[in-house]
């Protein structure tokens, strides 16, 4: 029997076509392909300036600089993401503050967020878990009123919505991610979403050594940049992708119905929100009934992989890395986020899967986890 991957993009054979002809062209780093990705981009986003990268990481770490967050500032953000989300903030010199989740969305605790802003929180960065948007007006009424910048990690929520209104559309920074495991990749790479030709121009040179360049053939630098341009390669990959993300999201929705439709829930796993109108499905993620299990989380994955299929756990409730550890946080500081963490599994989910994938992937969760359970 195949192995069947947590996840697997699709690339079809006019896009792979394309990426030949880039290769073929000339000119491969970044020229006429991240133009017109940007502007299919700035279209999907109702019309806002977009710029393309070579990762989220980047368009999120540079978001924060325009935001002009800075050392002695602190960032709000959750502990149940990407390590990137705070790796970003402490990059630029600035402080994380966290937030637990809340564990009906899996999302940052809108209840708590208030407690954690203090006289020097610059910023808060929202993360769309699995690709479940956040309360984005509960979000933006309590930013408007203690006068913060919002930098939408929305690396998951590419094609996801918040009461209709398109994630990227609306709001302040959104930085969307193209990795391959994304509902749109470019192999690797990102964007970020601006609000103004302004902030657009000063992430261009950020994204490039600073650099201006003159019709003269001279150029000047004016701010510190770094090097993050995406290449025309990796833009002819994501130009075949956002012509098809409409229907992988459709496709990905229609196969969470069938997890739902079939899930043994004698098995005492949480399932994730139930939300077919907003979310666009980024992954499938049930909570093990750990304490239940006469077996480990590896233990169910191992026993998953001896089955043919891929489970992955995004992710462990970053607080507890040592690296933050080193910095005095412990166990028991954010105990949804550490609950969730610990029991999270990703279960195989994207668009070329079949209708009977599902069922095979449900049929081995309640192979495994029957006899262990007590
Ligand atoms: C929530 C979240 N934030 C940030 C990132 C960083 O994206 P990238 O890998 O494109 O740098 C990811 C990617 O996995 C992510 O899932």
């Amino acid at each position: 029997m195949d192995f069947l991957p947590f996840t697997r993009p699709s690339i079809d054979d006019a896009t792979i076509a394309a990426v030949g002809e880039v290769l073929r062209s000339g000119w491969i780093t970044t020229g006429p392909n991240c133009q017109r990705l940007e502007a299919e981009l700035s279209a999907f986003c109702g019309g806002r300036p977009v710029r393309l990268v070579s990762s989220a990481t980047a368009s999120l770490e540079m978001a924060l600089q325009i935001a002009g967050v800075g050392p002695g500032d602190e960032v709000v953000t959750c502990p149940l993401s990407w390590i990137a989300t705070a790796n970003v903030i402490m990059k630029v010199g600035a402080t994380p503050v966290f937030v637990d989740a809340d564990p009906a969305t899996r999302n940052i605790d809108l209840d708590r967020l208030e407690a954690a802003i203090t006289p020097r929180t610059r910023a808060v960065i929202p993360v769309d878990l699995a690709g479940l948007p956040v309360d984005r007006e509960r979000l933006y009424a309590i930013a408007g009123r203690h006068g913060l910048r919002v930098v939408e990690d929305a690396a998951q929520s590419m094609g996801a919505n918040w009461r209709g209104a398109p994630i990227g559309q609306t709001g302040d920074l959104v930085s969307f991610s193209f990795h391959a495991n994304k509902n749109m990749t470019c192999g690797e790479g990102g964007c970020l979403v601006l609000n103004n030709e302004e902030e657009a121009r000063l992430f261009e040179k950020l994204r490039l050594q600073g650099v201006t360049r003159f019709p003269d053939g001279t150029m000047d630098v004016d701010v510190l940049g770094g090097k993050a341009n995406m290449t025309d390669i990796a833009a002819a990959i994501g130009l075949g992708q956002l012509k098809s993300l409409d229907a992988f999201n459709a496709r990905r929705r229609e196969l969470a119905r069938l997890y739902f439709q079939h899930f043994d829930r004698e098995l005492g796993c949480e399932l994730p929100p139930q939300d077919f109108e907003q979310s666009n499905w980024h992954m499938f993620q049930p909570l093990l009934p750990l304490s239940r299990m006469a077996i480990s989380r590896g233990e169910f994955i191992a026993r998953m992989k001896e089955q043919g299929i891929g489970v992955g756990v995004h992710y462990p409730a970053m607080h507890l890395f040592t690296l933050f550890r080193e910095q005095g946080y412990a166990a028991g500081r954010y105990p949804a986020a550490e609950d969730i963490g610990a029991r999270t599994v990703t279960l195989p989910l994207f668009p070329a899967m079949r209708d009977e994938d599902v069922l095979r992937v449900c049929q081995a969760v309640s192979q495994t986890l029957r006899p262990v359970l007590s």
